[in-house]
C-alpha cells in the first residue's frame, strides 16, 4: 500500500489539510485517503489502528480534560471517546471510580489515553504526587462519561467519599456529564431531581439518548451519548477556532408531509424525523443558522435551530422558497410525491350499498428540484434518496433530475428498520463518485455528514 508522509507537504497545504480532516473528525491520513479515493484512485481508507498512531493537530490541541468515567455497561464507550480526544490534540487524564473498573481496565485507559489512571482518593503515592485538588484544578474541562445514577446524585448533594466524587466537588472547572443509565432510574422523581439541581449548578448535559439498553427487552431514555457526540460537546465548549459554519445560512427539510384526503383523514408515511432534525442540530452545533421546515414529527424541535411546522407538500415548498437565498439547502423530508386531486372538504361518510370511494391522486411539487433548478440555488444542495430497490442507479438519477450537488442514498426496505429506527447506513452520491459509510446511529451520521457540509461550503466557490 502507498505510504503517506503528511511531515513532508507544504506548511500551507498541511493547515489546510488539518482544517478539514478537523471539520470531518478525521485524522488528516485519513483525510488525505479519501481525499485520493475522490479522484478515483482505490486507496482504502486507514485501518482504525493506523489512525490512532497518527496525532493531527486538532480543534482540541493543548487542551487537557480529565475524563472520570462511572460505573456502566457504556464505560467501554469511553475507550473510543479517548481515541478520539486525542486525535484532535486533547491531553486524558483518565480517572475510574472503583466500580467502573469492573467494566473497564486501567491498562486499556491507560495504554489509550497515555497517562496514568487515577482510582484511589486516598493513595499515598497520587496524593504525594498529585492530589485530587490538583487533579480537579489542572484540566480545561472535567468530563464524567458514563455519569451513573449514583455519581449524579453525589455530585447534586456534594458527596466526596471517592476521588471521582472530591475531584468534582474540590473543582472550579467546567463540568460536562453524558448519563448513562437504565430508562426508569432517569426517570425516577430522584433522579429528575438531581438533573435539575445539577443543571442550576451549572453543570453542561450531553445525551441521554434514546435507545436499547445493555439488559435485554429494555429501551428508552438512557442511552449514552455517542463518542462524537460527546467531542462535538467538548469541541463547543473548547474548541478555540471559530465554528467553521459561522455566518452560514442553511434551509431544510425534515419528516414526513400529510396529505389531507378529508377533513379527518390524510395520507402519510412512515418518516420520523430523526435524521433530519439531527442534521440540524448537528449544522447549529457547528454554528450554522439553520432554518428547518418541518412536516409533522412527534419529536422535539432540535436546540438552536428555527423551526417552521408545516403539514402538506405545498406549505413546505413555500415555506422553503421563502425562506431562500441560503448557502446550503439539506432536503431530508420525506415528501409525499402525491396529494388527493378531490380533496373533501365534508368528512367522507360510509353509505349503505355505495361502493368505497375511489381517490384520484395528483403530483405534488418537487421541493429539492426546484431549489436546485431555481435562480436564487444555494451553493450547496443536497438531497436524500430513501429506496427499497436499485439505491445507487435510482440515486445518480436523483442527482441529475434534481440538480443537487450530492445524494444521501439509504436502503429504507422494512428489513433494515431505519424509517422510524435510531441507525442508518448511507452512501453519499456525488459526481465525482460514491462513498460508502458504515452503519451508525443517526446522530452520528449527522455529526459527520455537518462536517463534511462545512467542508464543501469552506471549499466551493461559485
Ligand atoms: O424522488 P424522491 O422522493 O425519492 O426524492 C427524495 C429527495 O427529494 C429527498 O431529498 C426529498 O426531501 C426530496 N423531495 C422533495 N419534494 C418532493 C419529493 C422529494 O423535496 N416532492
Amino acid at each position: 500500500m502507498a505510504s503517506i508522509t503528511i511531515r513532508n507537504l507544504d506548511v500551507s497545504i498541511k493547515e489546510k489539510l488539518r482544517l478539514r480532516a478537523a471539520a470531518h473528525g478525521r485524522s488528516m491520513e485519513e483525510e488525505v485517503r479519501l481525499i485520493l479515493g475522490e479522484l478515483g484512485n482505490a486507496i482504502p481508507m486507514a485501518t482504525p489502528a493506523m489512525s490512532t498512531t497518527i496525532r493531527a493537530s486538532g480543534s482540541l490541541s493543548g487542551r487537557r480534560i480529565l475524563l472520570i468515567i462511572g460505573a456502566g455497561i457504556a464505560a467501554y464507550k469511553c475507550l473510543d471517546l479517548i481515541r478520539r480526544l486525542r486525535e484532535r490534540g486533547a491531553q486524558v487524564r483518565p480517572v475510574l471510580t472503583k466500580a467502573a473498573e469492573e467494566f473497564v481496565t486501567p491498562l486499556a485507559v491507560g495504554a489509550l489515553a497515555a497517562d496514568k489512571v487515577f482510582t484511589e482518593l486516598f493513595s499515598r503515592e497520587d496524593e504525594h504526587d498529585v492530589g485530587h485538588i490538583r487533579l480537579s484544578r489542572e484540566a480545561d474541562l472535567i468530563v464524567v462519561a458514563p455519569a451513573t445514577a449514583d455519581l449524579m446524585a453525589k455530585m447534586a448533594s456534594g458527596l466526596a467519599n471517592d476521588l471521582a466524587s472530591a475531584i468534582l466537588l474540590a473543582t472550579d472547572k467546567r463540568v460536562l456529564i453524558a448519563p448513562a443509565m437504565n430508562p426508569r432510574m432517569w426517570n425516577h422523581p430522584a433522579t429528575r431531581r438531581n438533573r435539575a439541581m445539577l443543571q442550576k449548578d451549572g453543570i453542561r448535559f450531553v445525551g441521554p439518548n434514546k435507545g436499547e439498553m445493555a439488559e435485554s427487552g429494555e429501551s428508552g431514555d438512557g442511552r449514552m451519548a455517542e463518542p462524537l457526540e460527546i467531542v462535538a460537546a467538548i469541541e463547543g465548549l473548547l474548541a478555540r477556532r471559530q465554528k467553521p459554519l459561522a455566518g452560514k445560512t442553511i434551509v431544510m427539510t425534515s419528516g414526513p408531509t400529510h396529505e389531507p384526503i378529508d377533513p379527518v383523514r390524510y395520507i402519510a408515511n412512515r418518516s420520523s424525523g430523526k435524521q433530519g432534525h439531527a442534521i440540524a442540530a448537528a449544522l447549529a452545533r457547528l454554528g450554522a443558522t439553520v432554518r428547518l421546515v418541518s412536516g409533522p414529527v412527534t419529536i422535539p424541535d432540535p436546540e438552536d435551530v428555527t423551526v417552521i411546522h408545516v403539514s402538506t407538500a405545498r406549505e413546505m415548498r413555500d415555506a422553503v422558497e421563502q425562506l431562500l437565498p441560503a448557502d446550503a439547502a439539506i432536503m431530508v423530508a420525506a415528501v409525499a410525491d402525491w396529494r388527493t386531486a378531490n380533496e373533501a372538504g365534508e368528512k367522507i361518510k360510509k353509505k349503505p350499498g355505495e361502493k368505497a370511494p375511489a381517490l384520484q391522486m395528483i403530483e405534488n411539487p418537487d421541493i429539492l428540484a426546484g431549489v436546485g433548478h431555481s435562480k436564487s440555488r444555494p451553493r450547496l444542495v443536497v438531497g436524500f434518496a430513501a429506496e427499497t430497490q436499485d439505491l445507487l442507479a435510482n440515486a445518480k438519477r436523483k442527482l441529475d433530475k434534481k440538480a443537487a450537488d450530492w445524494i444521501v442514498a439509504n436502503d429504507v426496505s422494512h428489513a433494515t428498520g431505519v424509517m422510524g429506527g435510531d441507525r442508518n447506513a448511507v452512501r453519499i452520491v456525488t459526481r465525482l463518485g460514491v462513498e460508502e459509510w458504515p452503519d451508525m446511529s443517526k446522530e452520528e451520521v449527522a455529526e459527520r455528514l455537518a462536517a463534511k457540509i462545512a467542508a464543501a461550503l469552506q471549499t466551493v466557490e461559485v
